[in-house]
């Protein structure tokens, strides 16, 4: 295959919405975010290979070098090498930018809204043109060396190829023992949170393999903290594995940003993945509705609930206030209660990707409309049951209850939380 590329050390546009992998490489379509004159590497290739980078100054010129000499010599010409980097205070990005006209296959995206190691593997995926895509540390404690079997295995028919620590060949060279022991203590709790995804592989930890695009196109990816394999297991459609072993290297520039948080961030990433493929997300897949969030949904609606009654206790009967006026502010502070509890927890996702100032005030302005429009609707709906059908009026008012949460739900799954494209 054959690539153009040009003289220009162009940076990628950073990418935002959905994180999901299209099923076709880019190169079929037009790279929009890009003004015209200025033409960026076409044509698919075999191998596209993101390299996630935080702070690799001392790194990243010679984990490029050694990848390129590994891949030159398998797929010349048919690979590239992605750098996506957070905007690195050492200015990781900018020495991979000048690296670039020396490897023409090198592609840098700085990354500048969005932070973290797992998001930053998949936006590389998302703008890659790779068949075969791929995942490597920028600190050289991944050998480049095992990328060859790595290859052949898929080669030979894997859909996903791990280089694991835990296979045969494999190992970490001088660990501390608490390293190990909370290395095999994530796997364990892996084990018995999520044995279906976990025990596919002898090291779900790993942040080096290969998958095919196609094994993992079109799902919409949710990963939290560092374990981007999980979620390509979990949420990817894969049939055969392949395991190569390899040996974690010592760092020797620069330093690991695994912190505390990683602990707790995978804990969380392990139980948002049981919850959505187990029964209920699987029932919500097939009917294509939404249950856990509807679900998340009504348990805020419910809270809003006791806010509400709260303040209005606390307001007309222990302040003193007249009951409209009190009811007026408990409805309020109420539907803000349920505003901060959607947008944190039950749209969180969708949110995160939308932080801009107007972008939340927009949001809460609609959630207000919406809530006023859903008391209107209830009254009407309590109305027909209880005057035009004659139903008990809790059961009128309970029906009109359920049906104002749905219809509340869907506008603003819809409208408030929806995800625009557009820049
Ligand atoms: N873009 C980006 N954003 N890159 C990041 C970020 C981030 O927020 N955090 C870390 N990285 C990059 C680092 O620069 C490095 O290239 C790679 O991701 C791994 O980060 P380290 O901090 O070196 O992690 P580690 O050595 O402790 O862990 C590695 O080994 C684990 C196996 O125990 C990672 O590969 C894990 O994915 C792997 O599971
Ligand atoms: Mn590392």
């Amino acid at each position: 295959m054959s690539m153009v590329t040009t003289g220009y050390n162009q940076l990628l546009p950073e990418l935002s919405g959905l994180l999901q992998v299209p099923r076709r490489s880019l190169s079929a379509q037009p790279f929009d975010g890009i003004a015209e004159g200025q033409a960026v590497a076409i044509g698919a290739v075999r191998f596209s290979l993101v390299v996630p980078t935080y702070n690799e100054s001392h790194n990243i010129e010679r984990i490029v070098a050694l990848l390129s000499q590994q891949l030159d010599a398998v797929l010349p010409h048919d690979y590239e090498i992605i750098v996506v980097d957070d905007d690195s205070p050492d200015g990781t990005w900018r020495i991979a930018q000048a690296l670039m006209s020396r490897y023409p296959f090198l592609r840098v995206m700085r990354r500048q809204a969005e932070r973290g190691l797992s998001t930053a593997v998949i936006r590389g995926w998302q703008v890659s043109r790779g068949e075969v895509l791929g995942v490597i540390d920028g600190d050289l404690q991944h050998p480049p060396e095992v990328l060859q079997q790595l290859l052949a295995a898929i080669t030979q028919g894997a859909a996903l190829a791990v280089a694991s620590r835990n296979a045969d060949g494999g190992g970490v060279s001088t660990w501390s023992a608490m390293r190990r022991f909370l290395s095999r203590g994530a796997q364990l709790l892996g084990l018995v949170l999520l044995p279906d995804v976990v025990s596919r592989v002898s090291d779900p930890m790993s942040g080096y393999f290969l998958v095919r695009r196609s094994a993992i196109a079109g799902r919409s990816l949710h990963p939290l903290g560092y374990k981007i394999l999980l979620e390509v297991l979990g949420r990817g459609e894969i049939e055969q594995i392949a395991e190569v072993g390899y040996v974690f290297q010592e760092r020797e520039a620069g330093e690991s940003k695994v912190t505390w948080k990683q602990y707790r961030d995978y804990i969380y990433h392990l139980l948002r993945l049981r919850v959505s493929l187990g029964r209920l997300g699987r029932v919500s897949q097939k009917l294509n509705f939404p249950f856990i969030r509807f679900a998340r949904f009504a348990f805020v609606g419910l809270s809003g609930l006791v806010v509400d009654m709260g303040l209005l206790y606390l307001l007309h009967s222990t302040l003193g206030f007249g009951l409209t006026r009190s009811a007026i502010v408990a409805a309020e502070l109420a539907i803000i209660n349920n505003f901060v509890w959607n947008d944190r927890w039950t749209f969180g996702d969708l949110a995160q990707q939308q932080q801009k100032r107007h972008q939340v005030i927009k949001r809460f302005a609609k959630f207000n409309l919406i809530c006023l429009m859903g008391l209107i609707l209830k009254i009407l709906i309590l109305n027909l049951f209880f005057n035009a059908l004659h139903f008990n009026p809790y059961l009128s008012n309970f029906l009109a209850i359920v049906m104002v949460t749905l219809w509340n739900f869907w506008i603003n799954l819809k409208l408030s939380w929806r995800i625009t494209q557009v820049k």
